[in-house]
């Protein structure tokens, strides 16, 4: 007999959920992590008695209310709401588009002058039939001024590309709210955990046999044979030995500071839309849990081009990775005792909410 139901690689957001459920089924499991932490991508570094979102900003929004009642479930979040913040060229504006960012912009008071404004700056490129581009397409949907302001510069960073290279496919809508309202989130349900979300990891994990500091390609047929079936949540070109080409990522790069001043910038998020600052993204982390501590920790956020020794944060979805990913896809449902899962595992993007909805499935699915 193995000793173990299941071996599951990564104690990340998936890995754990995977173990929570198949713990509490009364199944034997072993979760692995290459990392000297467990949690992923959600896990946090403690500095001032400030939680330190490591690996970037993480917000909790859903609208998925099985997900909302599993997680408090768990633990408890606090009505943390996201507001973020623009700057461009050291003018401030409110995100995501609504009546206060139109004020910011144009100094219209009702709905009706800034649908006026917006229907006035669209109509300058009603010309353009069919976008041949990113730029083209989000003139044609927004116009000038919210464009040139608050999209050209964040995006063109983002890619490290410019606008005019990028496809016209990236941006489909730019939504506008006619209200004066800040919370970037449509979602009904927001916030963080309190305490952080190495509570909700730990009360995850509580009770399962968790090894760090062990990379299942450095050991990977002896661990195989620990367990009946792997729920493997790394990377899937590489568990395939990259046999159908390798799979392609965005990286980010995090400036961390710790400064002696209890408040830098006043919000949690605030994001940097002009091209001529290197960075998009300022995140001062003890706003996110309402902190009061005398020093405050702030990450300046860079867009990076990935290589096998960084962290590889988003999966690049376009046609040529999208047919490598669905090769690896048909060989991964041909394994008969291996179950992928996890942003990684899939290679798609996912919000925490479908990462813990994809793991309850993936387990209700394959409960043995
Ligand atoms: P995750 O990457 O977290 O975990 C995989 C684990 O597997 C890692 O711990 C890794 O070390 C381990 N592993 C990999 N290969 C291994 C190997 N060979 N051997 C052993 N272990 C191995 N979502 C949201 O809802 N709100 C938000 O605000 C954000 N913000 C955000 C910011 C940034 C920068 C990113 C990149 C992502 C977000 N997300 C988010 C998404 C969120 O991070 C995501 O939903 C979960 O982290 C996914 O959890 P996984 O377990 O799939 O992956």
């Amino acid at each position: 007999m193995k000793t173990y139901d299941y071996l599951i690689v990564g104690s990340g957001l998936f890995g754990s959920v995977f173990a929570h459920e198949a713990k509490n089924a009364g199944k034997r499991c072993l979760v692995i992590d290459r990392r000297k932490h467990a949690g992923g991508n959600l896990y946090c570094e403690n500095i001032d008695g400030i939680n330190v979102h490591e690996y970037g900003a993480h917000i909790f929004h859903t609208d998925n209310r099985e997900v909302w009642q599993y997680v408090n479930s768990l633990v408890e979040f606090n009505r943390y709401t996201n507001s973020p913040i623009a700057n461009y060229r050291g003018k401030l504006y409110n995100l995501p588009f609504n009546m206060n960012t139109f004020y910011q912009l144009w100094g219209v008071h009702t709905p009706a002058e800034a649908e006026e404004k917006l229907a006035e700056q669209r109509a300058e490129y009603a010309n353009i039939e069919c976008p041949a581009n990113f730029e083209e397409q989000a003139l044609k949907l927004c116009g000038h001024d919210i464009y040139e302001t608050l999209i050209k510069g964040y995006t063109e960073k983002q890619w490290g590309r410019p606008a005019r290279e990028l496809p016209a496919e990236i941006i489909k809508r730019v939504p506008v709210r006619l209200t004066f309202d800040n919370n970037y989130f449509n979602d009904p349900y927001q916030g963080i955990p309190t305490g952080g979300y190495n509570r909700l990891i730990d009360a995850l994990l509580s009770g399962v046999e968790v090894r760090l500091d062990t990379d299942y390609f450095a050991n990977r047929a002896e661990l195989d044979g620990l367990a009946n079936v792997t729920v493997f949540t790394g990377m899937i070109d590489k568990y395939f030995d990259y046999r159908c080409g390798r799979l392609e990522y965005r990286s980010l790069r995090f400036d961390t500071k710790r400064l002696d001043t209890p408040n830098f910038q006043g919000n949690a998020v605030v994001n940097y839309t002009s091209a001529d600052v290197p960075y998009t993204r300022v995140i001062e982390h003890k706003h996110f849990e309402y902190g009061t501590q005398p020093t405050t920790v702030v990450t300046y956020e860079y867009p990076d081009t990935w290589n096998e020794d960084k962290e590889p944060y988003y999966p690049i979805n376009d046609k040529r990775n999208n047919a490598v990913a669905n090769e690896y896809k048909r060989m991964a449902e041909a394994q008969g005792n291996v179950l992928f899962g996890g942003r990684l595992g899939q290679y798609a993007y996912f919000d925490m909410d479908d990462t813990i909805a994809e793991a309850l499935r993936l387990f209700r699915q394959n409960i043995m």
